[in-house]
């Protein structure tokens, strides 16, 4: 018999990429990987809730498999991820099309539930409530190729209840690995040739050993330590719990590149008390501050939210003034939409979404004027890049990052990939930096 095919699709966030090669690994022994949904028999989707927009793309790919599933009777089609924690039974009353659905801590059981519907022919909904587990986390390593970067989970779920955010909701409560499960699984990867290691989790900061009791700064240590690595990397770091010692450890190790993701979500301290979030403007600048004394190259990037219930023209404004003041390297930002069981849903919103409309594209304005200078900047600068492969449009040029996390495109032989190269920048873009190899 033909080995059957599984495609996983990802939405969101790195936690869902991560989720999704475990459950590539869970199911390795009867599935292999299929790269195009059409040749699957059985398609997952790993669903993520964060905002509503997301959540929609979800439904109307759902709608666009029906076709498939009529010229296939056997395809297994899942949902799996945060939609599914949240909404369970719900998607099988809503949507014919789909045969299992499985939450946020069900990874593991994916072999047996796909099994169960092909045995039984009936439709399951498997969601298991918060559990003191890390989502995969007794998953064997992929056998499929690696590429030279990795995510490793260090800490799930997220005790910070930010009121506009759902993660707590269908994440569950933090729970940390044991630093022993994480040094193997990371020993594991450079063992198979991954260069780059990013360590995940929502709030690395509150990452505390099981067995031990030892904090983030002891396990990045250990990382670091871990022969053959050559990069380290970590998100999401929250701004209220950055710590000094932790800025000292970005400085003192080797591995660990200069860049860090440090979500600031607004730019007025009334907006900031209103969203939970534990720090005014002024703390999280004394952050940057004490970021750059220490690692003067440091690079940092944010996420922002615009548009948060009684969110004026002057906080907004503020939020302006702030991305001049930090200078970010790039800001993700977002506007707000209010998810079902958080805090923000329930408050009035006077002001209104419609009136907000345009502030969005004037925050990416300012970022991206901000954004094009410091790409200029990197002109005519040696920089060293650690190939990851061949640029996503397949123009024939090799795509890497710099240490600081900028993205540099440059010819060469694709024999290159996983190797660094010094690599002179000569063109700044958009998005990315376009250079060539000087050794
Ligand atoms: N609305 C808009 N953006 C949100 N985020 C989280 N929840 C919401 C929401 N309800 C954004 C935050 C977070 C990022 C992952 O998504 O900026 O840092
Ligand atoms: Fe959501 Fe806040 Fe937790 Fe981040 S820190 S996942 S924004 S609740």
């Amino acid at each position: 018999m033909e080995t059957e095919k599984i495609f996983v699709k990802t939405f969101g966030c790195q936690m869902n990429f991560y989720d999704t090669e475990k459950i590539y690994a869970y199911v390795q022994d009867r599935y292999l990987p299929a790269s195009v949904p059409e040749e699957a028999d059985v398609i997952l989707l790993n669903t993520c809730s964060i905002r509503e927009k997301a959540e929609q793309k979800v439904y109307s790919l759902l709608g666009r498999m029906v076709p498939l599933k009529e010229r296939k009777p056997g395809l297994v089609i899942g949902v799996g991820g945060c939609v599914a924690q949240q909404e369970g039974e719900t998607i099988l009353q809503r949507c014919p099309m789909v045969d299992i659905v499985f939450g946020t801590h069900n990874i593991d059981e994916i072999p047996d539930i796909i099994q169960e519907r092909l045995r039984t022919g009936r439709r399951i909904c498997r969601i298991r409530e918060d559990v003191q587990r890390v989502p995969g986390d007794q998953a064997p390593l992929s056998a499929g190729p690696l590429g030279p970067t990795a995510l490793v989970t260090i800490i799930k779920g997220c005790d910070n209840w930010c009121s506009y955010c759902i993660v707590p909701l269908v994440r569950g409560r933090e729970v940390s690995r044991p630093a022993a499960r994480i040094l193997a699984e990371a020993s594991g990867l450079v063992s198979k040739g991954v260069r780059e290691i990013t360590l995940l989790g929502q709030n690395v900061n509150s990452y505390r050993d099981p067995d031990t009791g030892k904090g983030f700064v002891d396990l990045l240590s250990r990382v670091n330590d871990i022969e053959g690595l050559e990069r380290l990397r970590f998100v999401t770091s929250h701004p209220k719990d950055f710590s000094v010692d932790l800025a000292e450890a970005m400085a003192g190790l080797s591995k660990v590149c200069e860049h860090i993701h440090l979500p600031v979500q607004a730019g007025s301290d009334r907006v900031l008390a209103a969203m939970k979030r534990g720090y005014t403007v002024s703390q999280y600048l004394q952050k940057v501050d004490l970021l750059r004394k220490r690692i003067p190259e440091v690079e940092l990037s944010t996420d922002l939210i615009v548009g948060f219930p009684g969110e004026g023209r002057e906080d907004f404004e503020k939020t302006l003034d702030l991305l001049r003041e930090v200078r970010y390297q790039n800001a993700f930002s977002f506007r707000y939409s209010p998810r079902p069981g958080t805090r923000a849903a329930l408050m009035e919103d006077p002001i209104g979404p419609l009136l907000r409309k345009s502030w969005l594209p004037e925050l990416q304005q300012v970022q991206n004027r901000i954004t094009s200078e410091k790409h200029t900047m990197m002109e005519g600068k040696e920089v060293e890049v650690l190939v990851e492969g061949s640029d996503r449009k397949d123009t024939g040029l090799l795509e890497g990052r710099t240490r600081t996390n900028y993205i540099v495109h440059f010819p060469g032989e694709k024999t290159l990939a996983g190797k660094t190269a010094k690599v002179l920048i000569l063109r700044s873009r958009t998005i990315h930096l376009e250079g060539k190899v000087i050794t």
